[in-house]
């Protein structure tokens, strides 16, 4: 090798034994293979060099090529193993700490009946409606056939506001869900079926009554729903809720003036033990009914093509007896220890209780 060619072979070896990073290597690379490289210039001299030099010449260049190849190839593996070594390094992670704590919220007991309710209800088929919280006295009591002075409102300890003006009846905290009935059939054609789920409210409050509560309320109209189609629905989702699939389920004769024949259903449970399902004891939990041929008729529906049935209970009810909650009181305390007790985390049901 000529002199030129052996120090531009230790010129470069120095060079990217100095670079040490990518940069600095890719630096050198250029400035000897590049299109204005060290070595490119000296291939395109080739041309210059006296015809009986040239064939020895041309040789001596490409054994240097292929040598300067073989070297900034070298020096490009060993920069990428140092870099991967010290992100390696750097990124380490320690599997032995503890996880940091995962700051989850927990789904209320209400929330998660509801949303229990509303899957179970759905695969039958019901779709879900709304209505609002304040009423007219027409949508909570006149449309489901309780009239004005009609005794049934005295069982309903009813919040009224202030009417709109002097002689219009005044607006009320609804005191149950039935009215959302009465705006679904207004709303949407026959056949229907919807599930309700909201607050109520009753001036009443101990124990196991709240001022506010919760309902779900159904309903369906069909050209020939029977008492059949209510007991089986109803049978099928109480089993399905309380996760029982031999809960005994007794309907009882009962009066609501917006239903005919109105039914109230029990489950079986133990009244000493507190468990559901056999033991002898009845424990009432929902009313039900055909709807009252009046209901439709106030609803622009003719009672003649049309029948369904109707039922409603109470949210708080059947969360505290599905899960043995005593008192009804904290639900509505937001005692973050009640919550973090009661409450399900919508992310693995392993993390519940494990100080989140
Ligand atoms: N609205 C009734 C109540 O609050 C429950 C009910 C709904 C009964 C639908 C029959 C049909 O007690």
């Amino acid at each position: 090798m000529t002199d030129d060619l052996e120090s531009l072979h230790s010129e470069t070896a120095a060079a990217l034994r100095a670079a040490a990073d990518l940069r600095a290597w890719d630096t050198v690379r250029v400035g000897v293979l590049g299109k204005n490289g060290k070595l490119t210039a000296l291939l395109k001299q080739l041309g210059t060099v006296p015809a009986e030099q040239r064939r020895e010449r041309g040789a001596a260049l490409n054994r240097l090529k292929d040598a300067l190849a073989a070297l900034i190839e070298a020096r490009r593996l060993e920069l990428e193993e140092a870099d991967l070594a010290s992100r390696l390094a750097a990124e380490r992670i320690d599997p032995t700490l503890p996880p940091r704590p995962v700051p989850a919220g927990l789904i209320h007991p209400i929330s998660r009946t509801m949303e229990e309710m509303a899957a179970i209800f759905g695969a039958m088929g019901f779709a879900i409606a709304e209505g609002p919280d304040v009423e007219s006295d027409w949508h909570n009591f006149g449309a489901l056939n309780i009239p004005a002075h009609h005794p049934a409102r005295a069982d309903h300890d009813t919040f009224y506001l202030p009417p709109a003006t002097e002689d219009s009846p005044p607006p009320v905290l609804r005191t149950h869900t039935s009215p959302v009935q009465v705006r679904a059939m207004l709303r949407q054609q026959p056949p229907l079926r919807v599930v309700v789920m909201g607050r109520t409210y009753r001036a009443d409050h101990d124990a196991t009554h709240s001022p506010m509560f919760h309902q779900l309320e159904g309903l369906a109209i069909d050209r020939d729903l029977t008492l059949g189609h209510l007991k089986g629905c109803l049978i099928d989702f109480l089993r399905s809720f309380f996760g029982i699939a031999t809960l005994p389920v007794r309907f009882r004769a009962s009066y609501f003036p917006f239903t005919e024949p109105s039914m109230e259903v029990d489950i079986g449970w133990n009244r000493r033990t507190g468990e559901l399902g056999g033991g002898g004891d009845w424990l009432e939990i929902l009313g039900s009914g055909m709807v009252h041929p009046k209901v439709l008729a106030n609803v622009g529906i003719d009672p003649s093509v049309w029948q369904g049935f109707a039922f409603g209970m109470g949210v708080e009810r059947v969360t505290m007896l599905k899960h043995g909650i005593p008192d009804l009181r904290p639900f509505y305390d937001s005692d973050i220890r009640w919550l973090r007790h009661y409450g399900t985390t919508p992310l693995a049901p392993a993390m519940l209780h494990e100080g989140v």
